[in-house]
């Protein structure tokens, strides 16, 4: 962090950390529109190459932009967290193209032939194709099991010694399960392995997971951080600063899943009200699901704020609000759910989530249309479920649209 002066709020440390004063004194760090940058004399260039001297040589490599987007990262996901010894601890964060460029070097860069990844059934689609469709190509499986039942995640390490990456994604998309970071961190090294955590939905701001020693957080970027729905991003955040500067970035700059200073400025400008954005999601979200749990068209909300949903716990555990995404049921299913979310006024239609606008998606008829009911429904996409990003608009207008839309 550039700041001289301590900074002890979250907020003051997502508005200031990172930032360099510019050379033109430009208040905000500017879109460095520039592929490479310039050397005085060879003697320069070769300093630069070889590490004796600091500064940019290629925006695949690194951007200032870029630079100070990475650095509040790691202040957020570091904020008051300490090691064993009572220090903070310290973290290097890799900006990417996108999460799942992000969520690729992590992968490729730790990973070979014949390694084997335990993770939760409960994934954001694109993970879990990636770990299907992808990544069996070169060799590496994933076993799927039901993390929120710790004897099951046991049974499996103890059966497979070639298990070397617990992955975990809490909530998860698009089901907002919860799975326990802290005791799956612990099992984790219990059994050396590396433990990665996605932590999209929850942000720094409701959860850190370094607190409990996991060695990666990743995100996509895309959602909460820029906040705005401007950008496609992701960023990979790692503890071992040594290995995030070294082998993790030569796989980052080698596979070219690289930002760019444009989706970092805003970026940037996203995270600088990460706080009161979140706060002001969840306090909305909680009243939709109050909203939503007396509503007779309803049958069921799953929110991890209402004690039914049975995740309510691990939640409440680990983070400090239950966050902005919530699904219902509509009870009469798929025609139901289809006239919905059609005759909604404000609230947009649109799959993605974590912007300032309330965002529903109706997964049997968009994002899960293709998949057979049979398969959706055992991963709990029901003919009328509805996934809802909360926004922070004022909340009465949020019921508004939702009371008319409803039958
Ligand atoms: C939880 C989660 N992780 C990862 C991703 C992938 O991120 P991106 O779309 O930025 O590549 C998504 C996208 O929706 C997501 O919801």
């Amino acid at each position: 962090m550039s700041n001289k002066f301590p900074l002890t709020g979250f907020s003051s440390i997502a508005i200031h950390s990172g930032h360099e004063q510019d050379a033109n004194y430009s208040h905000l760090t500017p879109i460095y529109a520039s592929s490479t940058y310039v050397f005085d004399n060879a003697e320069q260039g070769m300093r630069r190459f070889n590490g004796e001297e600091k500064g940019y040589i290629y925006s695949r490599w690194g951007n200032p932009t870029m630079t100070e987007a990475e650095e509040k990262i790691s202040a957020l996901e570091s904020f008051e967290v300490k090691d064993k010894n009572g220090e903070p601890i310290k973290l290097k964060t890799i900006l990417h193209a996108s999460g799942m460029a992000a969520l690729s070097t992590l992968m490729l860069g730790n990973l070979k032939a014949g390694d084997k990844i335990l993770t939760h059934f409960s994934l954001y689609g694109g993970s879990q194709e990636l770990m299907e469709k992808v990544l069996p190509q070169l060799g590496i499986e994933a076993i799927i099991v039901d993390l929120r039942d710790l004897n099951k995640a046991e049974e499996a390490l103890k059966n497979d010694s070639k298990i070397k990456l617990l992955y975990l994604e809490t909530p998860a998309n698009p089901t907002i399960q919860c799975v326990d970071i802290e005791k799956l961190t612990k099992l984790g090294r219990q059994h050396n392995l590396i433990v990665a955590v996605d932590n999209t939905f929850a942000t720094p701001y409701l959860q850190q997971p370094f607190k409990y020693g996991v060695d990666y957080v990743f995100h996509s970027t895309t959602k909460f951080l820029n906040g705005h729905g401007t950008a496609i991003g992701g960023a990979l955040v790692g503890r071992d600063i040594e290995h995030m500067e070294g082998r993790m970035t030569k796989v980052h700059r080698l596979l070219g899943g690289n930002s760019n200073p444009f989706d970092a400025f805003l970026l940037v400008q996203g995270m600088k009200t990460l706080e009161v954005r979140m706060e002001r999601h969840c306090h909305n979200a909680m009243e939709v699901a109050g909203f939503l749990e007396q509503h007779p068209s309803v049958s069921k909300v799953n929110y991890l704020g209402l004690t039914s949903h049975p995740d309510h716990y691990t939640a409440t555990k680990q983070m400090i609000h239950p966050g902005a995404m919530l699904s219902f049921e509509m009870k009469d299913g798929l025609d139901a759910g289809k006239k919905f979310i059609n005759k909604l006024q404000m609230c947009v239609r649109a799959v993605s989530l974590g912007t300032c606008d309330t965002l529903l998606s109706h997964p049997a008829s968009m994002t899960h249309y293709g998949v057979p009911k049979e398969k959706r429904e055992q991963y709990g996409i029901t003919d009328g479920l509805i996934r809802m990003s909360v926004g922070i608009e004022n909340i009465a207008d949020i019921l508004n649209d939702l009371n008319r839309s409803l039958p």
